[in-house]
C-alpha cells in the first residue's frame, strides 16, 4: 500500500520533497484534481509516472511550477522550461495564475524532453492549492525546479479527487514507492483549462472551469477551439474519464420515459439529474447540484461512487447548456463514449 500522510503536517511536506528530490513518486493534491507528481527534470522518475498509469510515454505531462515569493514568482519556473512567452500567454497567467490553467508553450530543447512526451512544446501550470505550492517551494529548495503530474489515475479512468481515490488507483504501489499527501478534496474537481500557446493565437485544448468567455475577456483575443492539427493529448480522447459501469447522457424527456418504462426495474441502473425525475419507489435517483462549479466539484467522486454499487449502468441527464457547464460536459461526454 502506498504511504498516506496528512497534508497539514510539515514534517508530510518535507518528506513528500525529499523523496521527489531522490526521484520517488508523489501524490500531490491540487485544487483541481490529484496529480501523481515527479521531478519533470527527473528523466527515470518521470518514466515511474509512466509506467504506474500505464500510460502512453509519447503523452505529454504538465510540469507545475512554484508561484514564488513576488508577483509573477512563477516565471524562474516559466523561464526553465519555456523558451519563449507570448504576450497572450503572460496576460493569462497574470489573470488565472496561481489556478487551474495549463498554458502549452514552446519548450526549451534541453529540458523535460521525457517528461513532454517528445512534444517540442511544454504544458505548464502554476497550481492554487496551498498544499501543491508548499510542496513545490520545499522541492525547489531542494533543487526541483518543475514537477511533472498527471492526474493520478490508472491511463483512462476516472480522476481522482480525494487522496482515498488515489490509494485506490495505485494500491499495488509499496509505501516506499508512492507517499500521497493527503489535502482533503479537491474544490474544484476537474481538471485544468489547457490553452494551446504554440500557434500565434490561443487555442483551447480542454475545457475546464474557466471558460472561453473569461479567456478572452483575460487576454483581449478571440480563443479558438481545437482543430485537427492539435498536439496529441489523451484528455482529449474520445473515451476517457471512463468508470467501469457504462455511461450513458441522456435528455430530459427521454430519460424520464425510460424510467416511465422501466418502473421498478430501473433499480439496477444508477441515475444522475439535475431536473426533479419521477421515478418508481426503491429507484435512486442521484440528484445534480444545480451550480456547474458544484456539480464539477462532486462529479467524480459521485461517478466512483455509483460506480462501486456495482451498476451496470450510470444514466446521467445531458447538464444545462452555458458555457459554465462546458467543462462538466466535456467529462461526462468522454465518460460516455
Ligand atoms: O488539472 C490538471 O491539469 C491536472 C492536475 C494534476 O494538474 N493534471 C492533468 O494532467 O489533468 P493529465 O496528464 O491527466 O492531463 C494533461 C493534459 C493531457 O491531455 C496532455 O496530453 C496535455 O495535458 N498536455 C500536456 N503537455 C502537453 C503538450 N506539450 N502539448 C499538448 N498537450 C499537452
Ligand atoms: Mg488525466
Amino acid at each position: 500500500m502506498p504511504l498516506l500522510l496528512p497534508a497539514g503536517e510539515e514534517q508530510a511536506i518535507q518528506a513528500a520533497a525529499q523523496r521527489m528530490a531522490a526521484g520517488s513518486l508523489v501524490g500531490m493534491p491540487t485544487e483541481t484534481v490529484y496529480g501523481l507528481a515527479a521531478d519533470a527534470d527527473n528523466a527515470t522518475a518521470v518514466h515511474r509516472i509512466f509506467e504506474a498509469k500505464g500510460r502512453p510515454s509519447d503523452h505529454p505531462l504538465i510540469v507545475h511550477v512554484s508561484a514564488g515569493q513576488a508577483p509573477l514568482g512563477w516565471r524562474a519556473g516559466v523561464d526553465h522550461y519555456a523558451s519563449e512567452v507570448p504576450a497572450f500567454a503572460a496576460a493569462l497567467m497574470q489573470a488565472f495564475w496561481p489556478g487551474p490553467l495549463t498554458l502549452i508553450l514552446p519548450r526549451r530543447s534541453d529540458v523535460a524532453a521525457v517528461a513532454a512526451g517528445g512534444q517540442d512544446s511544454v504544458g505548464l501550470r502554476c497550481p492554487s492549492h496551498p498544499v501543491a505550492q508548499a510542496l513545490l517551494a520545499a522541492a525547489a529548495k531542494q533543487g526541483v525546479s518543475g514537477v511533472a503530474a498527471p492526474s493520478a489515475n490508472r491511463f483512462g479512468r476516472v480522476s481522482p479527487t480525494t487522496a482515498a481515490h488515489v490509494a485506490e488507483e495505485f494500491a499495488a504501489l509499496p509505501d516506499d514507492e508512492l507517499l500521497i499527501l493527503d489535502g482533503g478534496a479537491c474544490p474544484v474537481g476537474i481538471e485544468s483549462t489547457i490553452v494551446d500557446a504554440t500557434r500565434g493565437h490561443p487555442v483551447l485544448l480542454r475545457p475546464g472551469m474557466i471558460t472561453t468567455a473569461q479567456l478572452e475577456a483575460a487576454c483581449g483575443q478571440p480563443v479558438r477551439s481545437r482543430d485537427d492539427a492539435a498536439p496529441r493529448a489523451s484528455g482529449t480522447l474520445e473515451s476517457h474519464y471512463a468508470p467501469r459501469a457504462q455511461v450513458r447522457l441522456m435528455d430530459t424527456q427521454p430519460l424520464q420515459a425510460a424510467l416511465d418504462v422501466l418502473g421498478s426495474d430501473a433499480r439496477h441502473i444508477a441515475i444522475y439529474a439535475h431536473s426533479p425525475l419521477k421515478a418508481a419507489r426503491g429507484v435512486g435517483v442521484r440528484r445534480m447540484p444545480p451550480d456547474a462549479a458544484q456539480c464539477a466539484q462532486e462529479l467524480f467522486a459521485v461517478l466512483r461512487e455509483l460506480d462501486a454499487t456495482g451498476v451496470r449502468l450510470i444514466w446521467v441527464e445531458t447538464p444545462p447548456s452555458g458555457d459554465d457547464w462546458d467543462g462538466v460536459r466535456d467529462r461526462l461526454q468522454r465518460a460516455a463514449a
